[in-house]
Order: C-alpha cells, then structure tokens, then sequence
C-alpha cells in the first residue's frame, strides 16, 4: 500500500470544508449599522440626534458585562493601553513591567510615553507573567505592571495582587485576548486598577478595529476619557439636538483616540453573543483536550489557579517536538497548515528579538541603552516560541467534525515524521 502524503507535499489535505467564517455579519448586525449610518451621528464628537450615542450604549452595556462601574471605548487596544498608562501618570524614566511574551504595543505604549518597558520572563504553565520574576524585576522606579492574560489563559492573578499590595504598584490588565474571562468569579479587566481592551479583527468581540478601558475608578475613568477625548468630557445632561455632546475639560495633555459610532454599533451587536461564542469555543476545546489526551507530544496549557472560567482566543498546543522526529515548530505549522488549510502558526517572537521593536528611532537616542531590549534573558519566552503552535478560536466555533479534523490532522503529521 501507498504511504499517505502530507498536503504541503501534494497529499489530500485533511481538511476539506471551509472554516467557520470570522469576523461574521448578520442581518441584526448590518441593521444596527445601518441605524448608526441614517442616524446622521457617526462619532462621539457628531452632534447629538435626541437618543443615546452608540458610543454610550456599548459603553453601557460592556461596562455591564464586566460588572465594572466605568467603560472608555478607544480607536483600539493600542490607545486603550496608552490611555491607561497615562491616566496612572506613567512618565520620562518610569519602570513598567511588560510580560516578554506578548504583542509589542504593551513595550510601544510604555516607550512612547517616555517610560522604560522592564521585559520579565513568564511561566511555562499559564504562558503568561512569572509573579516569581516579578518581583525580582522590581525597582523604586516601578510604577506599574502591565499583565496579560495570554493565549487563552487568566495569568496568576492571585500572586500578582499579592505583590501589586504589598510595593503599591497598580496592576494594568492587558484583556485583549480574553473578554469574558473570570478569576475568582471577576471578570478579567476588573481585577487590578484598570482593564485594556482590543477589538481588533481578529479578537473574539471586534468592529475591526476597536478598544476599550474598564474601571470600577472613578477618577480614573474621567481622565481616561479625557485623555481620550482631546481633553474633553460628556457635558452634564441632556445636550440640545443638533449641538455637541461634549465640553472641553482642558485638564490633560490629550490626542484623539476616539471609536467612530459604527465601530460601536458593531460592537453593541457583537456583544449580544459573546458569551454564547464563548461557551461553544470552551466546549469545543474541552472535547480537543480529551482527543489529545490520546496523542503521545502534544498538550495543552492551564490556566492560572484562580481562574473560574476562561476564553479561547489562540489556543496554544505544547508540542514535545521528540515525538514529531524533531522538526521544527515553523515546520509543523506549515505542515498542519496545509492539512487543515486555515494558517497555523507559533507564538510571537519574544520582544528582546522581535524587529518590531525597534529602539533606534531618533526620539530614542538618549535612552537607547536603558530600551534596549536585548538587556533582557527570557529564556521562558523563547521555550514557549520553540515549543507550541497556536489554533484561532474560529476553528473551535463549529463542531465536533472540526476537533476531529485538527486531531487527525496532527496525528497523520506525526506518523508520516516520526
Ligand atoms: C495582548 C495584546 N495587547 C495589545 C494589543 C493591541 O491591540 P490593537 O491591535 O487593537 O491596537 C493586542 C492586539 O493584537 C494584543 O494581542
């Protein structure tokens, strides 16, 4: 008999559907939107049309959903972060502890404002921050941790409060990988000072682009809308129609981050089925977990003791690359790639080496040596790049046909390298 060939060498992929669509519309979707376009108000600072903004809506109602007294949606999660940081006063010489392993605008938020972003190395179970290198990386100059709960998982957010106590540091949670999430029954986001949020394409709640702030804080929450806002706020009551909703506060130095009002209006739809989404996704991976409990090299990772329920975003698999004749981890993810004929990829490249954080822009010239990021040991990081690929959560959106497309698919990989 024929040995089976892999697809990337010409085989019969595994995979022979579609994925389930992501971003998806829908007809209650385009209506909302189209509400918003005859609504003749497609931004905050539009002028106001006798009913609540979108922007105030979804403001409201995922300020709801976290259980947090205050939501600043923000152009995304980029802004949502630097807001944040701002709002804590972070500033020139500054020390904020990023985790290594995370997208670069947690490094690009703290540099832009002048400030030192400190790389610390994270756990080998949750993939994100080490509490134990935490610690060891504070300094008197430290002025906030930014933590992220990372590729599908609620970081230990128990040990974090812990040390965020006792040096009086405010904790930043980075939730753009996580809406929903809980510890301890609490949504993420609401756990430490201030929760950032991204509403990017790819993320389970998303208008494209899009972000957002959550804080129980109420003077926290007025300067981040402020900040926000080019320095200003929501008038007190009811504006006139036809007249602008906002005022200038003239209180902080401040750019214009604001999400247009279709933005928002997705969002406000969007919303409405995230916990849905949610539970489909964790079933879906709770049925991968079992599959996988049969297939010898391949695990999936926990979540931080604490944690009362997760979202999947990526969903990372730990590969014991000895059972795989030890191809690389690039190798594999172009391989499963082909089967499954959705990308497949590995985690991101820890930020001491990834090009794009970039320290030799001229506005850093007197502090290139305290940004430079290859100061930075984070063995941790790179064993988590070399060693897992990522699933996006669309392909845990449908159904069990799918789990057993992916298993099958790293089982037919395996058996023809092995
Ligand atoms: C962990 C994390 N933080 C921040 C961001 C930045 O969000 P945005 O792309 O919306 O600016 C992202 C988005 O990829 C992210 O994954």
């Amino acid at each position: 008999m024929q040995m089976e060939q892999l697809a990337i060498h010409g085989g019969k992929p595994v995979r022979q559907q579609a994925w389930p669509r992501w971003p998806a519309s829908s007809p209650a979707l385009e209506e909302e939107v189209m509400q918003c376009l005859r609504s003749q108000r497609w931004t905050v600072s539009g002028f106001y049309q006798d009913q609540p903004s979108y922007e105030e809506k979804f403001a409201r109602a995922f300020a709801d959903f976290n259980n947090a007294a205050f939501c600043i949606p923000t152009a995304n999660g980029t802004a949502a972060l630097l807001c944040s940081l701002q709002a804590l006063g972070i500033g020139p010489d500054d020390e904020v502890i990023v985790p290594g392993l995370t997208w670069v605008a947690c490094a690009i938020t703290v540099a832009s404002l002048n400030a030192i972003p400190v790389m610390v190395d994270v756990d080998q179970h949750t993939l994100c921050l080490s509490p134990q290198k935490v610690e060891a990386a504070i300094t008197e100059r430290t002025k906030a941790i930014m933590v992220v709960h990372l590729y599908s998982a609620v970081a230990d957010m128990g040990a974090l409060l812990h040390i965020s106590e006792k040096y009086n540091i405010p904790i930043i949670e980075d939730c753009a990988q996580a809406h929903g999430a809980t510890w301890q029954g609490k949504r993420v986001g609401t756990i430490g000072a201030v929760g950032a949020f991204s509403m990017q394409q790819g993320k389970i709640l998303t208008s494209g682009e899009g972000g957002a702030v959550v804080t129980n804080d109420q003077t926290l929450a007025d300067k981040i809308y402020s900040i926000r806002t080019n320095a200003r706020k929501k008038m007190n009551g009811k504006p006139s129609t036809g007249y602008m909703e906002l005022e200038d506060a003239g209180d902080s130095f401040a750019s214009n981050y604001c999400l247009s009002e279709i933005s928002c209006a997705i969002l406000f739809n969007k919303l409405q089925s995230l916990d849905q989404e949610n539970e489909i996704r964790n079933n879906n991976r709770h049925l991968l977990r079992q599959l996988l409990g049969n297939v010898e090299g391949v695990s999936m990772t926990d979540s931080a003791p604490g944690t009362t329920s997760v979202s999947t975003y990526h969903l990372p698999l730990r590969i014991n690359r000895s059972h795989f004749g030890n191809i690389t981890i690039k190798a594999l993810c172009e391989m499963l790639s082909a089967e499954l004929g959705i990308w497949i990829h590995q985690p991101y490249i820890p930020l001491n080496k990834h090009p794009l954080y970039v320290t030799d822009d001229p506005r850093f010239a007197a502090r290139r040596e305290q940004l430079n990021p290859s100061r930075y040991q984070l063995p941790g990081c790179w064993e988590v790049y070399n060693t897992h690929l990522l699933l996006h959560h669309s392909m845990l959106l449908g159904n069990e046909e799918d789990i057993n497309d992916i298993v099958n698919s790293i089982k037919k990989i395996k058996t023809i390298v092995q």
